[in-house]
């Protein structure tokens, strides 16, 4: 379906994204009401990807206390476990010799 009728919250969305960064702003209402289709409508079509970097954190799941362990879960970074760290090294290993001896 086409996407419809959200001119008035695409401007006010992409006013706050143009002014100075100061706040946190979260889009809510209830279930089925357009939120994750007004946000996807902007970010590809209305949004100056020369200008904007989009990151997706999905927070479902995560367990958010208070404003510290919401700041952790926005800012941490996922580490490797060692035995990923293993499998990726063998991976760029095996990528290396097959190139070399095409
Ligand atoms: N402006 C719109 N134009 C067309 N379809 C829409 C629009 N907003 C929402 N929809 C459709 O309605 C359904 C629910 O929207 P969704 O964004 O998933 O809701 P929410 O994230 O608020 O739960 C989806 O199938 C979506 O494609
Ligand atoms: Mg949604």
């Amino acid at each position: 379906m086409k996407f419809f009728n959200r001119e008035k919250e695409i401007n006010e969305i992409l006013s706050v994204i143009e002014s100075e960064p100061q706040l946190i702003y979260f889009i809510y209402g209830p279930i089925n009401s357009g939120k994750t289709a007004l946000i996807n409508e902007i970010i590809k079509n209305r949004l100056d990807k020369s200008r904007y970097e989009v990151i997706y954190i999905n927070l479902r799941g995560r367990f958010i206390e208070d404003y510290k362990s919401f700041i952790k879960v926005l800012f941490s970074v996922k580490k490797e476990s060692f035995r990923e760290k293993i499998k990726n090294f063998f991976k760029g290993l095996f990528f290396f010799s097959s190139k070399g001896f095409k």
